[in-house]
């Protein structure tokens, strides 16, 4: 007995060292944590509990009969974040550089089973040169199993994956497929094709950095929802965002007692929108004055920011904020925010989180530039996103809600629940100069007609009360008020109940 316990500990020992010292010590020279290290400031103080540590791999070719290490490149099991379950993977890449094989990618896929049965969250930390090139096919096939427990979770628990070093080739397609992406600036990289295949194909030349880096991925291409410093960093706002979500599609997301009165009076918010109707004014302000304690966990901070969304709580409960940003292209929505924000709406109503929805939008962006890159179908992505979801919907209009982006920004007529506006609303097709040259064209020699007629549009139309003497705005709230009456519609919603008829799924312009 005494030998198997020493026996025991020396393998552990063995699992717990990876690829050894010197590749460990290699690890944090690139300023990059260990596999079992980022499990460690992850989770709660000693509530890992590791699986499959004496996991090997089965190949033989190669030389690789002569080198296994158990474990095998990843570090899995569960362990609690603030006393709640989550589960983890943690690829390491001091072991065949975290490559991924058959027996690599077994071990995720039973941590990904039991988070499913289980009702709990996913959080891969990737950190891999893609798939075990020993190994072949039998890796690419591990690869395809992961991806298939990706989809089935989708929807059912919440997948959250951290970048922290290469991540290139099919290996990306796990993270894509999870809700969040978060990365690392300047140690981290996702690419489907590396810098010198790019050469050879099309002759650009790019670095890893450029061309995958968490800044390209946060700002250009939208694939990252945050970039963050270091490890550290990104390993304690994971911590920090996973307080927003519930543990499944079927459990209600934590509830946090806050000493932010409900019916706190915000009297700044009375002069935020400006007397100008084209001057812009920042849209996370009214955000910021109206969650509870000023808390707002913002994803995709640096794409599309003519959007705006994140997580916040009111009243304790989690929301999920959508809110067009008039400092940036007037707030219009264009391709890249529609996207941004569907697949957000899509996420919150796949988990039970309310949204709240603020309006400043002067209509959906112009030009050859979007109708060639297919604003009509993306846009329509956002449409449908709001128009399915069955969550509790609070809109609120601040000022501009013209055309069809009125419409889309979860409007009454897309089963918005609480429809509110402040005073300076309008909400109108146009706006009212737009409105004028149209209707006038033929008056558009005559200055002084068409400035009085484009005032006769402004005071007929461009209030919120034609659209409230129709039932659309369900009231015209002081800015003030705002937190209070948003935190009673919530609260009132909280019961809610809504179906949509049975369907396999809907078909989602893609
Ligand atoms: N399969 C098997 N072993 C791999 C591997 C893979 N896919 N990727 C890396 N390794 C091994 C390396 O052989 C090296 O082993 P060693 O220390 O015994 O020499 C170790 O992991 C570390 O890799 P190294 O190349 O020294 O690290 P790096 O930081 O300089 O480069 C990568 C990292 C990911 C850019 C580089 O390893 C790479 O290009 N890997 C192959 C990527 C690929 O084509 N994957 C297959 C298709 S998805």
């Amino acid at each position: 007995m005494q030998d198997i316990v020493k026996r025991l500990e020396e393998m552990r020992k063995a699992a717990e060292m990876g690829g050894g010292q010197k590749r460990i010590d290699a690890q944090h020279k690139k300023g990059k944590l260990t596999a079992r290290e980022r499990i460690e400031l992850l989770l709660d103080p000693g509530m890992f509990e590791e699986w499959d540590m004496f996991v090997e791999h089965r190949c033989k070719d190669f030389g690789m009969d002569q080198q296994s290490i158990p474990g095998d490149g990843v570090v899995t099991g569960y362990g609690t974040i603030n006393g709640r379950v989550v589960f983890v993977f943690s690829q390491d890449f001091t072991v065949f550089g975290g490559s991924l094989s058959e027996a690599h990618a077994e071990k995720i896929c039973k941590v990904m089973d039991h988070a499913i049965k289980v009702g709990a969250p996913v959080i891969g930390i990737n950190d891999s040169g893609g798939a075990r090139i020993q190994e072949g096919v039998a890796s690419l096939g591990g690869y395809a199993d992961v991806f298939q427990r990706n989809v089935l979770a989708s929807g059912v628990v919440p997948q959250i994956s951290l970048v922290m070093g290469p991540c290139a080739g099919g290996a990306v397609y796990s993270p894509a497929m999870t809700d969040f992406i978060f990365m690392v600036k300047d140690s981290s990289y996702m690419f489907v094709t590396g810098p010198d295949v790019v050469k050879t194909v099309t002759h650009e030349e790019v670095t890893h950095e450029q061309l995958g880096g968490a800044v390209t991925h946060s700002t250009v291409s939208g694939v990252a929802d945050r970039a963050f410093e270091n490890d550290v960093e990104a390993l304690a706002m994971v911590r920090r965002f996973i307080n927003y979500l519930p543990a499944n599609n079927r459990a209600d997301a934590p509830h946090r007692p806050t000493p932010d009165p409900s019916d706190r009076v915000e009297p700044s918010l009375d002069t935020l929108v400006p007397d100008s109707p084209t001057k812009p004014y920042d849209m996370k302000e009214l955000i910021l004055k109206i969650v509870d304690d000023t808390d707002f966990f913002e994803l995709q901070p640096e794409h599309a920011k003519n959007i705006v969304v994140g997580l916040a709580r009111m009243d304790g409960y989690p929301i999920g904020v959508v809110a067009n940003q008039p400092l940036v292209l007037a707030g219009c929505l264009d391709i890249k925010s529609s996207i941004k924000a569907a697949r957000f709406v899509r996420f919150c109503d796949a988990f039970n989180i309310p949204i709240l929805t603020l309006v400043d939008v002067p209509g959906f962006m112009p030009g050859t530039a979007q109708e060639y890159g297919g604003i009509i179908k993306h846009g329509a992505k956002l449409l449908y996103a709001y128009a399915e979801a069955t969550v509790p919907k609070v809109t609120l209009i601040t000022r501009k809600a013209y055309g069809g982006a009125y419409d889309v920004m979860s409007s009454k007529h897309l089963r918005g629940d609480v429809n509110l506006a402040w005073p300076s609303a309008e909400i109108a097709v146009m706006g009212p100069k737009g409105a004028v040259e149209i209707i006038f064209r033929k008056d558009l020699g005559d200055p002084e007609k068409i400035a009085a007629l484009t005032e006769e549009y402004r005071v007929k139309f461009a209030n919120p009360f034609i659209a409230g003497r129709r039932g659309f705005i369900d009231d015209v709230v002081m800015p003030r008020m705002t937190r209070k009456r948003i935190c009673r519609s919530l609260a009132m919603l909280r019961s809610k109940k809504l179906e949509n008829p049975w369907r396999k799924h809907g078909n989602i312009p893609l």
